[in-house]
């Protein structure tokens, strides 16, 4: 996937001129809800330039709305600005809402161009169509959101009408796209959008991908993958960074911690591999002023100042083409022909909190004022992965075994049963029906999901295989699953269960299996989870079987032990195969759930 990633990253540079746009994301209005007036934007704008540390500055802006804050549906103040101080604008056209916001953007969108007219061709470097609509709409966006989303067939309608306003205008040259989460685009079923946008943008930040090994040392290589993930679909249009950043500030999501050095340190390892090769837009110069959001991604504080809050200046070399990213120089036909990568959709949740620079979501849901409506993109969206998603590595080419297409509940005989935890009362099996003391095999009601997946292969033993998407297990290979019981679970009763269903049941997720047999899952000791440098051989020993699935069918969800929940504790599970079975499936929880998780009840 690296390997991969610097590929799809080399190729996209090269259709990318030397000249890239860099620059930072921008809000309506602030975070005591007072609309970005043209003064503003210009403070902002010529802040951006100005940057102490920054080679060249930032001079492009994107925009969630072309709507001014406060009005109906007047231009945003922003051009002017942009045009003062010769800022590149990257134009948002807000949806997820009503016929009547759209049209309102689109009035904005005619009245910019009679107003400013030919200064507009110099001053628009694309228009988005959207943000995130179509992550809002996924099983995780709905789930925790309120937030209205699009289709994909919703979004290409928004494109061709914005197409069919810019006809014979000054701008019907302007290349238009659509931002969307990187989970958006590798979802296949939103393929159509990719091929009604002359570019996309993604958005993507290693931050919130709270159900993988997501510290800052892993920043660089998730932010990658993600973003080659991206191209990989992306039909050879180009894709542009619209938002990603690290926080300085906030709560601690998994393994990805809030500092200024962090910030720092992903700036370097990504803000300064992309820089001037890749259309980039930061997230970003002034993160809500005058309060500060939580978590808060400002390179400056609430008080605006050319002087960042971390040293903003780039490691030696690190962005020039001696890298190795940019020495690669494979043709563009590499990125559309890299088919191997047709990738992860993380989801993620989005929780919405007042904020101006907001990540370009939202707002316009039912209940929202008429001044909401009419400068929706003002909201922060603060985005949480839920779940890991990545394509399934095919990695044998052997028989199924399919069993009937319905699911049911089996519990397993634990011979160990106080090893989950400490025991309720111990599991008996097997059974079709829900067993005494033990939650239900399914996502139905609270559940915990592994945030660390580590294979380990007894033929590779010294070899630390790293975070995997996927449960891989085979006569050689074992997985090590870490799950993180919140201290709030307290008293309650936690199953480990695994989910299987048959393969015709699955949305997002695929599996391969081979051979015959079962499932052995064990618990490490509670002192010792996997991390990432686990191996075969430095892995801890386990401490007692939790059960066992004698005879892995698809099409069953089974209990494998319960007992009180391990509250406050990383505890970490392995999970071996029996006899020859050989399982290679990709951990999803979206509909429908696969693998290994902990049902709470
Ligand atoms: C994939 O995209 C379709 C269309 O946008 C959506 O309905 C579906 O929920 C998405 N699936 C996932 C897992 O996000
Ligand atoms: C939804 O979001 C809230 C806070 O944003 C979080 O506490 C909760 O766990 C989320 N729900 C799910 C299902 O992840
Ligand atoms: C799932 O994997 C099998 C190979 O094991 C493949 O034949 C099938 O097409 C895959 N399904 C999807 C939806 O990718
Ligand atoms: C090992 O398991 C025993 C019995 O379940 C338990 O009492 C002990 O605390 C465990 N030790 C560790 C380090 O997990």
């Amino acid at each position: 996937m690296r390997t991969f990633g610097i590929l799809a990253l080399a190729a996209s540079l090269t259709t990318t001129s030397a000249q890239a746009l860099q620059g930072f994301n921008y809000g309506s209005i602030f975070s005591n809800s007072a609309p970005i007036t043209g003064g503003d934007y210009e403070r902002l704008f010529n802040t951006a330039k100005q940057l102490t540390g920054t080679s060249g500055g930032f001079t492009s802006a994107r925009l969630f709305t072309i709507i001014q804050a406060g009005t109906p549906n007047s231009p945003t103040e922003a051009i002017a600005a942009a045009d003062a101080t010769q800022t590149k604008l990257l134009l948002g056209i807000f949806l997820s809402s009503t016929d009547e916001v759209f049209n309102n953007e689109l009035t904005a969108l005619r009245s910019a161009i009679s107003q400013y007219g030919q200064k507009l061709v110099n001053l628009v470097v694309g228009i988005s169509v959207g943000s995130e609509d179509l992550y809002r709409i996924s099983p995780t966006g709905i789930l925790n959101k309120s937030n209205p989303g699009e289709g994909p067939d919703a979004v290409v309608r928004r494109i061709n009408a914005v197409r069919q306003a810019l006809a014979g205008t000054v701008l019907s040259g302007t290349p238009i796209g659509h931002v969307d989460t990187w989970t958006a685009y590798v979802n296949s079923s939103n393929a159509a959008v990719i091929t009604a946008c002359d570019f996309i943008g993604v958005d993507a930040y290693p931050y919130f991908q709270n159900t993988q090994a997501n510290s800052i040392d892993n920043g660089e290589s998730l932010f990658f993958d993600a973003y080659d993930a991206t191209v990989a679909v992306a039909q050879g249009k180009p894709v542009w960074i619209t938002e990603t950043g690290w926080p300085v500030s906030g709560p601690t999501e998994n393994q990805a911690v809030p500092s200024t050095q962090n910030a720092k340190t992903y700036w370097d390892r990504v803000g300064c591999k992309v820089f001037g090769k890749v259309n980039t837009f930061w997230y970003t110069l002034q993160d809500a002023s005058p309060d500060t959001p939580s978590p808060s991604f400002g390179v400056v504080g609430s008080t605006l100042s050319n002087t960042p809050l971390y040293d903003l200046s780039c490691p030696q070399g690190s962005s020039s083409s001696s890298s190795s990213v940019g020495s690669s120089t494979p043709s563009s036909e590499a990125a559309s022909s890299a088919t191997g990568a047709s990738n992860p959709p993380p989801d993620r949740e989005t929780s919405a909190t007042p904020a101006p620079g907001g990540p370009g979501s939202n707002g316009g849901s039912s209940g929202s004022t008429p001044v909401e409506n009419t400068v929706p993109p003002t909201v922060q969206t603060v985005m949480t992965y839920v779940t890991v998603t990545t394509c399934p590595v095919i990695v044998t080419s052997g028989s199924e075994t399919k069993t009937s297409m319905t699911t049911s509940t089996v519990s397993v005989t634990s011979t160990h049963a106080n090893t989950l935890l400490t025991v309720a009362s111990p599991p008996s099996g097997p059974s079709p029906s829900s067993t005494p003391g033990a939650c239900p095999a399914s996502l139905a009601g609270d559940f915990e999901f592994p945030h660390l997946i580590v294979p380990v292969d007894k033929n590779q033993p010294d070899t630390a295989l790293g975070t995997s998407y996927n449960g891989l297990v085979s006569p050689t290979v074992s997985s090590l699953f870490n799950f993180d019981f919140p201290a709030s679970l307290a008293g309650r009763t936690c199953s480990l269960v695994f989910l299987f269903p048959t393969r015709e049941k699955l949305q997002t997720s695929n599996y391969t299996l081979s051979g015959s047999g079962g499932l052995n899952f064990e618990r490490l000791p509670l002192d010792q989870p996997a991390d990432s440098a686990t191996t075969f051989n430095n892995q801890p020993e386990a401490n007692g079987t939790v059960g066992t699935i004698p005879d892995l069918q698809a099409g069953n969800n089974y209990v494998i032990g319960s007992g009180i929940c391990f509250a406050g504790l990383r505890v970490g599970y392995k999970v071996s195969a029996t006899g020859s079975l050989a399982l290679d499936y990709f951990q999803d929880y979206n509909p429908e759930p696969i693998g290994l998780y902990v049902s709470v009840c």
